[in-house]
């Protein structure tokens, strides 16, 4: 069967206002790139004749610019989920013009499979190769592919010939049985393969193939600054500490870390010190360190969703694109990020927060309770399941007008019951086997900056000795955040 190439200009003419579309990728790694503008520029022009033109859009996670950046700021978008991380999708969303709604990434393709949000109308699928049977090989990330590939009436395929190597025997394509027939995901290593290294698409129902050769865009990190350096070496030497004690095995356990430059941090602290062993990874995301420590030698292997490395540093991956075959494996996002194997291994689960509040509370998406940053995304999936829980961030924001441990969160996201670890650059709190009071009290010592403790002990005080076991004034509870409003300080908190 032939499968026709077709510009983006007529791809983007087979959506429809309304249509629900699908697409490939996790983060802006095997993300479409090319039929999203052009689809941008027919949403304009409908909107100057007076026509509705908005798509409900499903992404594995964040994208790129040639979609949430593209399609928001044509107000092309309808409801988005279920993560973005692009300023001017996150204006439109807090602005009130995109109907975002935020979920677990794991869920995120069952819960379309389950029929929850409607059918797939259209999914647009970036291919690096292709046979005329269909036979699709994915790109840098997969994401939701399986899932609104199989889902979707149409697919138009993206045909990637940005890269120089063949990304063929990377991926793993599965999909779970859906309930009541599921079974177990038969993943017992981070290195094991239990799905297909090819997509299988259905022929007929490809519309047209778009070339392209667009880069993913995504530019290096930052080197660490002190602040995000010593927050990594506060995370580092607990690990440390933990082997030595025996509470984690000696082995180690696999890590799934964040993105970031914390992330990076902790990473190359474990890279770099002689008492943790050789490690495994089984995360959503690698980025650039997690490239360098497989050259050193440090880290074996690592299942992921999406390489998630620098434009250059892809490049060196597909100059050396023999090393890494035996050691890197990609997944679709709900078995990256499935619960069960995080359970399963014993993941360490490293993430960040935006606020955390004395009893362990995690806010990682609300700033100020009300305004999103980016969504859940898959940290969630890590933190209920995992091994250990590590959250982290710097504890004060915007030259200490905010603290960013506070009372009570404004917004919360995981909750006391997963959060195990506390991690600021002031130190580390180790949240296991303790109740309210003795959480709080160890949070305000190791993670509060020095000038907030004295207002959270007095937050604190507020409710010792009054038979509470959980030590909140509920008048007093938001002060912090009120204070910020008020005055544009935590600060200049008062308790009534
Ligand atoms: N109140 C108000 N503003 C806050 C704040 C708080 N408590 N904490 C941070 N901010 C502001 C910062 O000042 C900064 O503002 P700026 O952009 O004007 O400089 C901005 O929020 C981002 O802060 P930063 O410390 O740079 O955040 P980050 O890039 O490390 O991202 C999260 C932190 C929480 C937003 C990000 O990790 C995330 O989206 N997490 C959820 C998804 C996730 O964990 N995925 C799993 C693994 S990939």
């Amino acid at each position: 069967m032939s499968i026709p190439f077709i510009s983006a200009e007529e791809a983007a003419g087979y959506i429809k206002n309304g249509d629900n579309v699908g697409f490939s990728g996790f983060t802006a790694s095997g993300t479409p790139k090319v039929v999203t503008v052009a689809l941008a520029e027919r949403a304009r022009a409908l909107h100057e004749k007076g026509e509705e033109f908005k798509i409900n859009l499903y992404t594995g996670a964040s994208t790129n610019d040639h979609v949430d950046g593209e399609l928001s700021r044509a107000e092309a978008i309808g409801t988005r989920a279920p993560y973005q991380s692009h300023k001017d999708c996150r204006a439109a969303i807090n602005n009130g013009v995109i109907d975002y709604f935020d979920s677990h990434l794991s869920h995120m393709s069952q819960d379309l499979r389950y029929g929850f949000y409607g059918p797939i109308d259209v999914a647009i699928i970036e291919a690096t190769e292709m046979s005329p049977n269909g036979d699709v090989i994915l790109g840098a990330g997969l994401g939701m592919s399986p899932t609104v590939a199989m889902m979707a009436k149409k697919v138009i395929i993206e045909y990637s010939s940005y890269y120089h190597n063949s990304f063929r025997g990377f991926h793993d394509n599965y999909m779970p049985l859906d309930p009541p027939h599921r079974r177990e995901i038969p993943i017992y290593r981070p290195s094991d393969r239990i799905g297909d290294t090819v997509l299988h698409i259905d022929p007929r129902k490809i519309v047209g193939v778009v070339p392209s050769n667009a880069s993913e865009s995504i530019k290096a990190f930052t080197q660490p600054d002190e602040l995000t350096q010593q927050i990594g070496d506060n995370i580092c030497n607990f690990l440390v500490d933990q082997l030595r004690k025996g509470l984690i095995p000696k082995e180690f356990l696999p890590i799934q870390s964040g993105v970031g430059n914390v992330a990076n941090a902790v990473l190359y602290g474990l890279g770099a010190n002689p008492e943790i062993p050789q490690f495994e990874m089984y995360t959503e995301v690698i980025q650039d360190a997690v490239m360098d420590l497989m050259e050193q030698g440090k880290c074996k292997f690592a299942s992921t969703c999406a390489l998630t490395f620098s434009d250059d540093a892809m490049l060196h991956f597909m100059d050396n694109i023999d090393f890494f075959r035996d050691k890197i494996v990609m997944r679709p996002g709900e078995i990256s990020n499935s619960p069960e194997i995080v359970r399963r291994l014993g993941i360490i689960a490293m993430n960040t927060a935006l606020e955390a509040d004395i009893f362990g509370n995690v806010n990682s998406t609300h700033v100020l309770g009300t305004k999103m940053m980016n969504g859940i995304g898959g940290s969630g999936d890590f933190c209920r399941n995992g091994y250990l829980s590590i959250f982290s961030c710097p504890s004060i924001q915007k030259g200490g007008k905010i603290s960013t441990i506070v009372p009570m969160v404004s917004h919360v996201d995981h909750s006391e019951h997963s959060v195990k670890i506390l991690a600021t650059e002031q130190g580390v709190a180790d949240l296991r086997g303790k109740g309210p009071e003795e959480r709080a009290k160890c949070i305000i010592e190791n993670c509060v900056h020095p000038m907030y403790k004295e207002l959270m002990w007095d937050y604190l005080k507020l409710s010792m000795g009054k038979g509470r076991h959980t030590l909140h004034d509920l008048q007093n509870a938001f002060a912090f955040h009120q204070a910020f409003i008020d005055n544009g300080d935590m600060s200049t908190a008062v308790f009534k």
